[in-house]
């Protein structure tokens, strides 16, 4: 299968701890909401679907990360995730996690591997 890319956002739009990006995803089918954050310097992006309730994480768009911007943080009752690999560190997911999805960052812009996710929308 050929792996081709999408632009989600502009590297600057990460800021590291801070808001993410929200965009979507064609899975099997279907358009689902996903997001892209850094932390320690890394950009990550995960389906927006915490894994105790198939809802999204952010009440406020594009706020993931707790107060101490340490964990992401599903809003609704209150998951807490590693912003590094999306699993589940504390509340009612324990022991799962998010759905991670592969991006990329090169000359100052941030890609999805569709090949991944599917179509980016
Ligand atoms: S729906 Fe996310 S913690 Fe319950």
């Amino acid at each position: 299968m050929a792996v081709s890319e999408r632009l989600i956002c502009a590297a600057q739009d990460l800021v590291d701890g801070g808001s993410g990006v929200r965009f979507e995803v064609c899975l099997y089918g279907r358009n689902e909401p996903a997001f892209a954050i850094r932390f320690a310097g890394k950009v990550r992006a995960y389906l927006n679907r915490c894994a105790h309730v198939p809802t999204e994480l952010d009440w406020v768009e594009g706020q993931f990360f707790d107060g101490d911007r340490r964990w992401l943080i599903c809003a609704t009752h209150g998951a807490l995730y590693d912003p590094l690999d999306g699993h589940c560190v504390g509340g009612p997911c324990r022991g799962s996690g998010l759905r991670p999805l592969t991006v990329s960052e090169r000359e100052g812009m941030v890609y999805l591997q569709e090949a991944d996710a599917g179509h980016a929308r």
